[in-house]
């Protein structure tokens, strides 16, 4: 399935405070927030529409409202970062929770928790993580999901590597990608470079 790069200049600029070692926790988050709000803009372009019949205060009318749930399931931590801006756009969206950690040394994902939403096979749904480096923690997030029934699945990140977005369209061809930025490289430890850091860590400030 495709990737799909959406290099707004809003969301370059954005995208560049985060970058900078020196951006506080605080602006970290807001930007993660309103880049998450952007990126949905151009995610849910194929939403499907139902038609309703509405009255304005001037006559009767056709009108569109999204006619399917949506889920959005942020990989806790740094998921979490992103999703308030996405649901902004789409207040009735639920939230399904996947908890995963990479092991330092293995780079594999540790599962930790894991909590579904109702009717996932019949829903839109985004996983939603700022950061696909090796694409282990991705690729698991959306097997999970798939277990859960999930049929209709997008996968929305921040910054991604090649070798990422290679094992998640390997192991999920069915899904599509969407980042802000495809970075050159991992590093040795599994960085993104240049990337942007830990984005948990800047997230939630922690170390
Ligand atoms: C980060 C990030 C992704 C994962 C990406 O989470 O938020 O979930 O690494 O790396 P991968 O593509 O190589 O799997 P981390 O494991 O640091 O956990 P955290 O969000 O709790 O900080
Ligand atoms: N996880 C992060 O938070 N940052 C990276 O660069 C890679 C994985």
């Amino acid at each position: 399935m495709a990737l799909t790069i959406i290099n707004h200049p809003l969301i370059l600029d954005k995208l560049t405070r985060m970058r900078r070692q020196e951006t506080s926790s605080k602006d970290f988050r807001e930007n993660l927030n309103e880049i998450g709000q952007l990126m949905a803009y151009e995610v849910f372009r194929d939403i499907p529409l139902t038609e309703v019949e509405i009255t304005t205060p001037v006559a009767k009318a056709k009108g569109q409202t999204v006619g399917i749930p949506v889920v959005l399931i942020p990989i806790i931590r740094a998921g979490l970062g992103m999703t308030e801006g996405i649901q902004k756009l789409v207040p009735t969206s639920r939230i399904a929770h996947v908890g995963l950690y990479r092991n330092e040394e293995t780079l594999q994902p540790v599962q930790y928790y894991a909590k579904p939403t109702e009717e996932m096979d019949k829903s839109y749904v985004l996983v939603v993580d700022p950061m696909l480096a090796t694409g282990g923690s991705g690729a698991k997030a959306i097997e999970i999901a798939k277990g859960w029934g999930a049929k209709n699945i997008k996968f929305v990140c921040l910054v991604a590597v090649q070798e990422g977005v290679d094992k998640l369209q390997k192991e999920h061809p069915d899904v599509e990608i969407y980042t802000a930025s495809l970075d050159p490289k991992l590093n040795e430890k599994g960085y993104i470079v240049p990337g942007l850091g830990d984005a948990g860590d800047r997230i939630f400030g922690t170390k």
